[in-house]
């Protein structure tokens, strides 16, 4: 009854894209501020105001991309109040998120060296529901040109001389809602009269990535596609969140949760699987090369705020069930990298599903880090189909699929495979037929813990962490693996 069984097959040309392994920062909450841009006093390494230990942990799991401003805050921000003397800088008010001021000391500059110092591409997110296309176009220029425009001579003086060359772009967040409540027709013409202005720089040709559907919007998509030739776009973004309860009202508990709730939540995360299928189903219709890369550039679980908390923060804690979303997730869009090109957890710091939480100068690295470091493995490795056969988790009479699982060929000939056991109450004996695969040895690492409600705390900063896994064997041709209940496995052949 527990066993489940796997071929992987070494039949593919696909690379699994290093972006699928984005991140997300956003101004909101303590995210940026309070984050990764702390105050002058605070007793941690820092260059300017950039927290250095929250640099090399992201370093250690090399972090592709970084999304920035926004979300919603990208709509209302504009770039020009981001540059200068930061005491010159004009305030705003974050309508967003919580009400707050921003001072705008965190803007182009210090997220440009921020990307330098994690070593990722930048992805800036264009403002075009308050912004106009000179808006957009110039802060390209600014980042981009080695002209002797004025604007490039202005980033020059301000302490920059040579270009970015930043190739992500989005062309406006969510248009379907915060970013303007646009339909999908208006937002159609309106990414195409941006994007024509959205000039090429020596040296950095754009990805420009259109505002996609929102969730299963699929006539957002099909508009998009029919509307926007292929040589315009680069990408096409979606948007989809799992809410434990499915009710955005009272999206549950982080840390307090039912197995019945679990159970939900896993239900929701999983339809991730049939959003991509349905909205990739939808793009071959117009875009049968894959040209357009579908970019599920925010994604994770969205609970309830911790108590106590403002609730314009989003701050939540994170769990052994956040470990398993993660890896889910990621499983997918490792399987449907043929489309999925890019992608960016929500949000990095302090904000949903967090890789990293602070406190002042103490930080901890959530589940959900632990298993971006174990998944780093496949970044652009080349993607091995899997076929899988696994048994059924229920609960309450319902079923998913106890296992997921994805893997990949690095250039080395490694072979890494990863696994996520749903099911809380039992192990599952696994055994996989590697064809044309040649092997000898299996190495591995587990991320799991008694329950799945725990979380690491500034208390207990590594109740959840990596242990090496010593649960897989060779039996002549074959790998066989058990799997703890509740658990994450990443697997190495050699
Ligand atoms: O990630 C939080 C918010 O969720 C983003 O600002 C927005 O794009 C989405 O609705």
């Amino acid at each position: 009854q527990n066993t489940a069984s796997i071929v992987i097959s070494n039949d593919s040309k696909l690379t699994i894209s290093k972006h699928i392994y984005g991140q997300f920062a956003e101004h909101l909450g303590h995210g940026i501020y309070g984050g990764f841009w702390v105050d002058k006093s605070l007793p941690v390494a820092k260059q300017d105001r950039i927290r250095l230990d929250v640099v090399a942990a992201l370093k250690k799991i090399k972090i592709p991309n970084l999304r920035w401003p926004g979300g919603c805050f990208a709509d209302e921000y504009h770039w020009r109040d981001g540059i200068g003397p930061s005491a010159q800088r004009p305030r705003m008010v974050n309508t967003n998120w919580g009400g707050t001021t921003e001072d705008n000391s965190f803007g182009t500059h210090e997220f440009l060296k921020l990307c330098e110092l994690l070593g990722c591409e930048p992805y800036i997110a264009a403002n075009v529901g308050s912004g106009t296309v000179e808006e957009m176009s110039k802060w390209i220029e600014y980042v981009n040109s080695n002209s002797t425009s004025t604007v490039a001579q202005l980033r020059k003086q301000n302490g920059h001389p040579d270009p970015y060359k930043v190739t992500f772009w989005g062309i406006g967040n969510e248009s379907w809602g915060c970013g303007g409540n646009m339909t999908p027709e208006f937002y159609a013409d309106q990414f195409k009269r941006y994007a024509s202005f959205a000039k090429n720089y020596p040296g950095a040709p754009l990805k420009k990535i259109a505002s996609g559907p929102n969730s299963d919007d699929y006539n957002w998509t099909e508009v998009i596609m029919k509307n926007i030739p292929d040589w315009m776009m680069w990408g096409i973004s979606l948007h989809y969140y799992t809410v434990p309860t499915g009710d955005w009202g009272h999206k549950g508990s982080a840390t307090a949760f039912s197995e019945k709730e679990y159970f939900n939540t896993m239900v929701n995360c999983l339809k991730m699987e049939e959003l991509v299928n349905k909205h990739s189903a939808i793009m071959d219709k117009y875009d049968p090369k894959k040209k357009v890369a579908l970019v599920v550039d925010e994604w994770g679980v969205w609970t309830d705020v911790e108590p106590g908390t403002n609730p314009g923060f989003l701050y939540q804690q994170n769990s052994l069930r956040d470990a398993l979303i993660a890896a889910t997730t990621l499983n997918i869009f490792n399987n449907h990298c043929d489309r999925v090109r890019a992608a960016a957890l929500a949000q990095t710091i302090n904000v949903l599903q967090s890789l990293i939480l602070t406190d002042k100068d103490k930080m901890l690295l959530t589940p959900t880090y632990h298993v971006f470091d174990m998944y780093k493995v496949h970044q652009d490795a080349k993607y091995l189909p899997i076929q899988l056969n696994s048994p059924d988790y229920t609960v309450d009479g319902k079923t998913i699929s106890a296992i997921n699982v994805s893997a990949s060929q690095d250039a080395s000939g490694k072979v890494h495979i990863s696994l996520a056991n749903l099911d809380i109450h039992n192990d599952i004996t696994i055994t996989t037929s590697l064809k044309d695969i040649k092997w000898k040895s299996v190495t591995g690492q587990i991320l799991t813990s008694a329950n799945i409600t725990d979380v690491n705390t500034f208390q207990q900063p590594d109740k959840l962490h990596l242990a090496n896994f010593t649960g897989a064997k060779k039996d002549g041709d074959k790998l066989v693996v058990i799997i703890p209940a509740k658990s994450v496995v990443t697997l190495e052949l050699e």
